[in-house]
This record gives structure tokens, C-alpha cells and sequence, in this order.
């Protein structure tokens, strides 16, 4: 099967610390639907976007990558945990 896009990117800039969805500096905050949909305000209604913000600004020892990822690359990247986190990672 093709690698998507979104799996690449998050291989080379979030697995470092999410490896398998997991959260290895704070690990109660996983990648997992029932952490993000219990950490991040307003996950349920819109759950990509939610994600999207998170990437972009950082929070506490996770960086922002506004600057390192590109708008379209930040989006691949937040459908792909969004999906991953539904279809159990
Ligand atoms: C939390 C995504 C890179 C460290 C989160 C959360 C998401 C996320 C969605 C919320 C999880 C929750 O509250 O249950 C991503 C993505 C990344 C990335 C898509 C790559 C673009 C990283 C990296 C690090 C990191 C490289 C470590 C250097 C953390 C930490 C938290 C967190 C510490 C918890 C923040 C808090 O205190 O609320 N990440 N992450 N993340 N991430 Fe990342």
C-alpha cells in the first residue's frame, strides 16, 4: 500500500516523542481518541482543527511547528492522527 503523506510526517517530526500514538515526556497525554478527546478543548466538534492548533502552537515541552511545517503539511499530518486515532493506532 502507499505511504501517505501524513505517516511521513509524522515519522519524521512527531514520532520522536508519539511513537505508536503514545506520549513519552507526559504520558497520560497520548495520541489516543480517549486522551485527545479529554485533553483538548473543543476535540469533539472539530477534531482536526483542534489537532491542527496543538501542531502549530505547541503547549508546554511540545514545540511549535508553525515554522518548521508548512499549513498543508501541519493539515496531512492532523488527518493522519485524527485517522490513526480512530482506527486505533
Ligand atoms: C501533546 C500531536 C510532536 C511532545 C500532543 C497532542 C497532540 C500532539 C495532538 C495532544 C495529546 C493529548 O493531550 O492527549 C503532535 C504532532 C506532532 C507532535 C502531530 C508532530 C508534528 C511532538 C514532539 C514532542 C511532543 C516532537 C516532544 C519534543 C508533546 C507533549 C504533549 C503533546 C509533551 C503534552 C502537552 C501538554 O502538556 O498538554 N501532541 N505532537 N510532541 N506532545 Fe505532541
Amino acid at each position: 500500500a502507499e505511504i501517505s503523506t501524513g505517516s511521513v510526517i509524522f515519522n519524521a517530526n512527531c514520532a520522536s516523542c508519539h511513537i505508536g500514538g503514545a506520549n513519552i515526556l507526559v504520558e497520560h497525554k497520548t495520541l489516543q481518541k480517549s486522551a485527545l478527546s479529554k485533553y483538548l478543548e473543543n476535540y469533539d466538534t472539530d477534531p482536526i482543527q483542534t489537532i491542527i492548533n496543538q501542531v502549530q502552537k505547541g503547549k508546554s515541552a511540545m514545540p511549535a511547528f508553525k515554522n518548521k511545517l508548512s499549513e498543508q503539511e501541519i493539515l496531512e499530518v492532523a488527518a493522519y492522527v485524527f485517522q490513526k486515532s480512530e482506527t486505533g493506532w
